[in-house]
């Protein structure tokens, strides 16, 4: 693959003896779609399939546990034992078909591991419980540390057995080896603790173990978070100086990233929303500078441009696409075919991916349903022309419609508004939310080069339904902001979040939102950014809690910043003119409002389920409209529902992640069609 416009991209580079066809990397990403032994599933195996066949040049597979007491995740794979063989063996195979190397990450949880994943105490090097996980890890012994550096050693062994190309080893975000490079998490007095020289010890005794089992010649890199961004935590002069020291060991190359979990709601371990685009830059280029080895940079790198002007400039020698590559493993393809506007951007939303995986979920992408689901995604045939309505154009009628239109239906989608979108459309206007102007973007943009008929200002009822024929409906219409009645309701003016958002409703200050959840808090910097006195008042403990970890802290500190005044433990109970009443825990008080705005959550609409149902047309539910819920559980049952309709096989792994009724036991191909009424 060549591409003149991005020739550093696609140019001949090197990791120690390998030449991988271009320089993008598939960074390690946990999935859970291993199996309870660490095993590759099929699943697994055509994920990587599908990724390998849009061109990366190298992949590394995730951090696989090289022992079950630093198991990190519940379907983490493992290196650990010898019946992960055979399934590592097919994902070597998966992605070697295309030409892509084959790196494996080797992986000790440590104090990070929680025993409810490892079923046994972290360890650790010293007693020193991590601040998230908050579990008492054993405080290893020397005689232990010998025993997990042999496992390494054994890990990279089979990794060697089995046909990978090479190894990482995982020494950053604060796992095991971090732990002891870094004096945050290693208290330790005899020879692994205390100086630099002693904290590298452990890494340094990995490779040489890892070394060992592989031989000269097997490259082996080495994962760094080049900054941990906490008190006693490394910093990228410490990183300096271990990459030196590993460059000196033999290490082929160095993965530079940032962040443990201690850290990772400051947002540069994986860069969310609002995050700049190539926030590891600089990191990547200091190391670089430091050393002649090759250096690989990662997060939140996502155009092409961006990508060339790295390599260009020497910041680094391999450019690592995680997410965007989730969002589109074709971006390799595309690229090099000139292709660029066709892209589908990672969004940062976080949602599908890595808020998932802390939930011990699978790992999903809200851009992208079909990523972790390429198997089923595969069936994604056999509308031929036949009719499809769907009800709503917010994000899960769209993706339905998208889906729906790829499977070969006559799509139409009716939207009771002016313009596509639903609540995409308010999402997009808080300050830092762009990613859902994005989505929104790529959705029309594909209704319309898939031609699906959009009728807007379409409010229709069920003779209109019947009237188009259709073979079955989809209804997503959402969900409408709550607005309870108050006493003195008719005294104020009362709006909603998504009416700020929207900007269809006016608002004059003072401004008391009601709701602190993520919603609220979000209306509350939109206002403050645009100059008004906000409260905001959170009957519960906390503000914006329903926040993605990493959006919140840094929505918190810019909320602080703005001067926004944020009342926990206080719920609104009456208005007056010019005032509002808020009950505290311990009393009763006015504040001065003009405008109160509700960011109180949804409730779903429903009103054509009923009558559709009883007119004996085929209708199915999803979206909001099932029960108010993320965009990318929207996104996904938009477009399973086509696969569903079409009896295409959905595991019931995948049933489950959504929480759908068994299959359908009709087929939308049979004669007389008869789909479950609701999911
Ligand atoms: C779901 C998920 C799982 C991840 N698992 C790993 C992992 O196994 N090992 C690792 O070193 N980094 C892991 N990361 C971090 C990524 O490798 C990468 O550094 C990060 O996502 C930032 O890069 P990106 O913006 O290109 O996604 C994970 C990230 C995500 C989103
Ligand atoms: S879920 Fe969101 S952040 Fe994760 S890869 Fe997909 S678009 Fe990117």
């Amino acid at each position: 693959m060549k591409n003149s416009s991005f020739p550093r991209i696609f140019s001949a580079g090197h990791i120690g003896s390998l030449h991988p066809k271009n320089r993008l990397v598939l960074p390690p990403i946990v999935r859970n779609y291993a199996d309870e032994n660490g095993c590759a599933t099929p699943r697994y195996i055509a994920h990587i399939e599908r990724i390998a066949r849009g061109g990366v040049g190298t992949i590394i597979l995730e951090a696989s546990y090289v022992r079950q007491d630093g198991k990190g995740f519940a379907r983490q794979l493992g290196i650990h034992d010898d019946i992960v063989i055979p399934g590592l063996r097919k994902l070597v195979e998966a992605g070697r078909q295309y030409g892509a190397l084959m790196g494996i990450q080797l992986f000790h949880g440590g104090r990070q591991a929680s025993a409810k994943t490892s079923g046994t105490q972290p360890v650790a090097p010293s007693a020193i419980p991590d601040p998230l996980v908050n579990e008492m890890p054993h405080e290893l012994t020397t005689e232990e540390i010998t025993a997990v550096v042999a496992a390494f050693g054994a890990a990279a062994e089979r990794a060697k057995r089995i046909g990978f190309d090479f190894v990482e080893l995982h020494g950053a975000h604060g796992y095991l080896i971090a732990q002891f490079l870094s004096p945050f998490s290693n208290a330790r007095k005899d020879e692994y603790g205390g100086s630099p020289q002693n904290r590298d010890r452990f890494l340094e005794e990995i490779y040489s173990a890892v070394r060992q089992e592989v031989g000269e010649s097997f490259p082996v890199t080495v994962r760094l978070s080049a900054e941990e961004l906490i008190p006693k935590g490394l910093t990228i002069d410490d990183t300096v100086a271990t990459a030196k020291h590993l460059e000196r060991l033999g290490v082929a190359a160095l993965h530079i990233s940032s962040g443990n979990y201690a850290t990772y709601a400051q947002g540069t371990m994986i860069p969310p929303m609002a995050m700049a685009d190539g926030v590891l830059i600089p990191l990547a280029a200091k190391v670089k500078q430091a050393v002649s080895i090759p250096v690989i940079a990662v997060g939140k790198l996502r155009t092409p441009e961006m990508v060339e002007n790295i390599l260009e400039k020497g910041h680094a020698d391999f450019i690592a696409l995680g997410r965007s590559l989730l969002a589109d493993p074709d971006w390799p393809k595309k690229v090099a075919a000139g292709l660029c506007t066709k892209l589908r951007h990672c969004i940062s939303c976080n949602q599908g991916c890595i808020s998932r995986l802390f939930a011990q979920q699978s790992v999903w992408c809200t851009i992208n349903p079909e990523a972790g689901r390429e198997q089923a995604f595969a069936k994604l045939r056999g509308g031929v022309g036949r009719p499809l309505l769907i009800i709503g154009g917010g994000a899960a009628g769209m993706a339905a419609a998208r889906w729906g239109a790829k499977a070969g239906f006559r799509v139409t989608l009716h939207e009771a508004r002016s313009m596509l979108g639903g609540q995409l459309i308010a999402a997009a206007a808080a300050p830092h939310r762009e990613g859902w102007g994005a989505l929104r973007n790529y959705l029309i943009s594909e209704l319309d080069r898939l031609k699906v008929d959009i009728r807007l200002f379409s409010k229709l009822d069920v003779a209109s339904v019947l009237r188009e024929k259709p073979l079955a409906v989809i209804l997503a219409t959402g969900a409408e902001p709550m607005r309870p009645s108050m006493p003195g309701w008719e005294e104020m003016h009362v709006v909603t979040g998504r009416d700020v958002l929207e900007k269809t409703a006016m608002h004059r200050g003072p401004i008391v939102i009601a709701g602190g959840g993520c919603s609220g808090a979000q209306t509350a910097e939109y206002l403050a950014q645009n100059g008004h006195d906000v409260t905001v008042l959170e009957a519960e403990g906390d503000i914006a809690i329903d926040a993605p970890t990493d959006e919140r802290a840094l929505l918190l500190a810019r909320l602080q910043q703005l001067g926004v005044k944020l009342m926990s433990n206080t719920r609104l109970i009456g208005m007056a003119l010019g005032n509002v009443v808020v009950l505290s825990p311990h009393e009763t008080r006015m504040l001065p409002a003009d405008t109160v705005v509700f960011c109180l959550g949804s409730q779903s609409v429903t009103d054509l389920l009923a009558p559709l149902t009883e007119s004996g047309v085929p209708v199915r539910v999803i979206g909001d409209a099932v029960k108010p819920r993320k965009v990318t559980e929207a996104i996904a049952e938009g477009a399973m529902t086509i696969l569903d309709l079409l009896g295409a096989p959905i595991d019931s792994a995948l049933r489950e992640e959504l929480h759908w009724p068994p299959p359908a036991d009709t087929k939308i191909a049979d004669a007389k069609i008869k789909v479950p009424t609701t999911v």
